[in-house]
């Protein structure tokens, strides 16, 4: 898998803060910074030869999107999806909730495309709005895809609150010992530690399981600034997030057998 410089993560987290910045502060559910967060992602992916999709639905009287991206090779019937949400807390920017997840997975992406990847399975991409009021973007996506369309899913990897500070360790959780190994084998390369955690149904891979969809996923750990107006641009480690990046792309190319030279 390619060695994605942390900086290329960081830059899109600092646009995040921007956005929220000149949003009133937050980008949560319903208001103007998560609408611009979804033009930035989608932005980004149009740009790189992704297939985009701006999924809207309603929720507590608002209009809330899921930004989704297929990358066009591979074999349609196996599906490698990787995900994280979008949506902030109002109280907050929410850079490392899931400022730091949106940045990277976009960013894997973006390194698929630089990679010009020719993928034995395929690859698709989620953003999940909503997520902070109970999954709601991601249980959508889920519920209105066909049945056979939902069994072409391979797994599931979630990435919520992958930049904090003074990380000691790497929590891992899974319903799959094949997809919370490769994890584990990504940060043990490195010489970081990990650790089993169990985060139930708090974040969007719980959408996924309830499909029947085998799931897995990476956190950081403890946020001091966690749902508060402090997780800004300043309460995440460029580096952790960078490990993040470098640890969704190291499982992507390998769930999803991306030659390591791509054929010309
Ligand atoms: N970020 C989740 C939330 O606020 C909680 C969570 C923490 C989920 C760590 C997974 C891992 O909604
Ligand atoms: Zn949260
Ligand atoms: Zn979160
Ligand atoms: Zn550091």
């Amino acid at each position: 898998s390619p060695d994605i410089p942390a900086a290329n993560s960081l830059a899109h987290a600092q646009q995040l803060q921007t956005i929220a910045t000149a949003n009133g502060g937050n980008r949560a559910h319903g208001k103007a910074g998560f609408k611009a967060s979804a033009d930035y992602v989608k932005s980004k992916l149009d740009a790189a030869g992704f297939q985009t999709t701006l999924q809207s639905f309603t929720y507590n009287g608002a209009t809330g999107y899921n930004v989704i991206a297929d990358w066009p090779y591979g074999d349609a019937n196996q599906i490698v999806f990787l995900g994280s949400h979008l949506d902030s807390v109002p109280a907050g920017p929410g850079i490392n909730d899931n400022g730091s997840g949106t940045s990277a997975v976009l960013e894997t992406a973006l390194a698929v495309s630089r990679a010009n990847a020719r993928p034995t399975k395929r690859l698709r991409f989620g953003w999940w709005g909503a997520e902070e009021l109970g999954m709601i973007g991601s249980k959508y996506y889920v519920q209105q895809l066909p049945a056979a369309e939902r069994s072409k899913i391979s797994s599931y990897l979630n990435f919520d609150m992958v930049g904090a500070k003074n990380t000691r360790t790497w929590g891992v959780y899974t319903d799959s010992s094949t997809l919370g190994a490769t994890f584990t084998e990504y940060f043990r390369s490195k010489g970081l530690a990990t650790n089993g955690i169990n985060v139930g149904a708090r974040s969007d891979h719980a959408s996924f399981k309830s499909a029947g969809i085998q799931v897995s996923g990476i956190s950081s750990g403890d946020d001091p600034c966690y749902h508060t107006r402090c997780d800004d641009i300043n309460n995440i480690d460029s580096s952790v997030l960078g490990t993040a990046t470098n640890a969704a792309a190291y499982a992507l190319w390998k769930l999803a057998g991306i030659p390591a030279v791509p054929a010309v």
